[in-house]
This record gives C-alpha cells, sequence and structure tokens, in this order.
C-alpha cells in the first residue's frame, strides 16, 4: 500500500491559514505523493498535540502562531538559522529525532532579493518591530549585508536588547531606536510590527520615506496594507508579504521532500484568491 506522507500546519487560530493550499499546489506540480492538513493545538497543548501527530506517522509540520517558541523547545535538532532566530516554523520528524528549522528569513529575502530585484546589500535597511517576527529574519537580513540595519520599536528597550543580541557577532553597523527618535530617511524599509493586525500603523516620522524607498510589509491583505499606502504617499515603492509567505513555503517543502517547486505561479493564484 503506498499511503501518501502526511504534513500539517499547527496553530491556534489555524482555520484562515493558506498552508495548506499552497502545499497542495506545490504537491501537484512536483508531483509529490502527500497530504497537509490545519491541525488546530489547543493554547496550553502543544506538545500534546505535536507528539500525537508524530505517533500517527506524521512526517513534517509548519508552525505558526502562537507556537514557534514551543517548536524551538520541541526540536531535538535546530538548523543554525532557527538558533540564531530562537523560533522554529519548520518541523521535520525521522524516528526518534525531530528537526526544527526557520524559513521566514530566507523567505522574506528572496521575495525582497529575487521576486522584487530589490539588492539588500549596501542598503541602509529600516526594520520596525522588535517581536518574534523582527527576530525571526533578522539573521537572515544580516547575512546580506546591508549598510546599516537600524532596528526600531514601540517599546525601545525591545529593540536595544535585540541590537545587543545580534550585533556582537557581526561588523555591520546596528542601532537600535525608538520611533520618534528616527533620522534622515532609509533605502529599504520593513514593517514586522503586528500593528496593521489592529488596523493601526507604527509612530514613525515620514520622513523615513523617500521617493523609491523600498518599502515591504511582512502582512498581506486584499488591498494594500495602510502601511503601504501611507509609504505610497511618500513616494515610496511597496510590497506586501504574500511572496514572503509563498516563498518560506517553498523553502519548508523543499527540507521535507528535497525538491524545489516553482513559487511565481503559486504567488499569482494566491493573490487572485485574496
Ligand atoms: P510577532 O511575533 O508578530 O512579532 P510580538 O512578538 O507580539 O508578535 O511583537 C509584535 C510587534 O509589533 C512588537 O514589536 C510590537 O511593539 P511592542 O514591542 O512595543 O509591543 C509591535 N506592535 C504591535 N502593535 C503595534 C502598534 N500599534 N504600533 C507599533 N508597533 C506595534
Amino acid at each position: 500500500m503506498n499511503l501518501a506522507d502526511r504534513y500539517v500546519v499547527i496553530g491556534n487560530p489555524i482555520a484562515h491559514s493558506k498552508s495548506p493550499q499552497i502545499h497542495a499546489r506545490f504537491a501537484e506540480q512536483t508531483a509529490q505523493t502527500m497530504l497537509y492538513d490545519h491541525l488546530l493545538a489547543p493554547i496550553d497543548g502543544f506538545d500534546i498535540t505535536l507528539k500525537a501527530f508524530i505517533a500517527s506517522g506524521g512526517r513534517g509540520a509548519n508552525v505558526t502562531v502562537p507556537f514557534k517558541l514551543e517548536a524551538f523547545h520541541a526540536a531535538t535538532e535546530l538548523s543554525s538559522r532557527a538558533r540564531a532566530a530562537g523560533a522554529v516554523n519548520t518541523l521535520k520528524f525521522n524516528n526518534d529525532e525531530i528537526f526544527g528549522d526557520n524559513t521566514d528569513g530566507v523567505g522574506l529575502v528572496r521575495d525582497i532579493v529575487q521576486n522584487a530585484k530589490k539588492e539588500i546589500r549596501g542598503q541602509r535597511l529600516l526594520l520596525l518591530g522588535a517581536g518574534g517576527a523582527a527576530r525571526g529574519v533578522l539573521h537572515v537580513l544580516m547575512a546580506e549585508k546591508p549598510l546599516q540595519i537600524v532596528i526600531a520599536n514601540r517599546t525601545p528597550e525591545r529593540a536595544y536588547e535585540l541590537v545587543e543580541q545580534f550585533s556582537s557577532d557581526s561588523s555591520l553597523v546596528m542601532q537600535a531606536s525608538s520611533f520618534s527618535d528616527l533620522e534622515g530617511s532609509f533605502d529599504m524599509v520593513i514593517n514586522a510590527t503586528s500593528a496593521s493586525l489592529a488596523s493601526e500603523l507604527p509612530a514613525i516620522p515620514t520622513s523615513v520615506f523617500r521617493p523609491q524607498t523600498f518599502v515591504y510589509d511582512m502582512m498581506y491583505s486584499s488591498g494594500p496594507t495602510l502601511f503601504m499606502q501611507l509609504a505610497t504617499s511618500h513616494g515610496a515603492l511597496v510590497r506586501d508579504g504574500l511572496g514572503m509567505l509563498v516563498e518560506q513555503a517553498a523553502e519548508s517543502f523543499f527540507i521535507w521532500r528535497g525538491v524545489r517547486p516553482e513559487t511565481a505561479t503559486v504567488y499569482q493564484w494566491l493573490r487572485a484568491q485574496l
């Protein structure tokens, strides 16, 4: 009997996740025999849900909010990028081993560099936010060798902590800032805050934008996010996080299946569904 390998995306809530649709398209395209479903874990029940899925023969999982830290602790082996992020969004099971990786950073960088064709190398970059989303991508952004990274956060102490933690092993210029102390304009601005979930805007000075500043919002919605609308009104070029979603999924698929799916058509298909 040739049973399909099973994968899930674990989160709470999880019904909204587009990962099953994305992976179904990747599997079809690459002729991989696999199934990929949503798996809702109780807020206090990540470990037990994960163990039950592994015991039932599951081969791998994506992990999303609010369990990426718990997935990090559940892993018995970690990739260097998962270790740097302190969070795991991809798990692969092999006998007793639980391998944990984090594909968010590479998903973001691929969407910026390969899809949007914007160089990060040599650029002055502003990263907004100092929570899990910012931490998850920082190591991979740094590896692209921007000229400078300024991390600004509503609660500045968290930005200072992040800079202190990450700057020790890097020669690039890293600075932390409050929103109000931000000065001058940037080549690239990445919004890793969750402000738009509450239909809010990070209270940054709009002087950070200038015409042609490349602005990336890690969130996405059917139309431009509030943040993208603000940036556009100051002449910036904007992109939302849908491409990052597809690229991080493609990297997870590669980790599990050893095959790299084509992402452009899946991105276009997904965009049309929004
Ligand atoms: P995530 O995993 O999505 O990063 P998180 O760890 O809760 O979630 O972090 C949310 C980030 O969005 C934080 O940087 C938060 O700022 P604070 O550290 O000051 O809380 C930021 N954030 C959330 N709502 C915001 C808002 N309305 N304006 C600006 N920043 C906001």
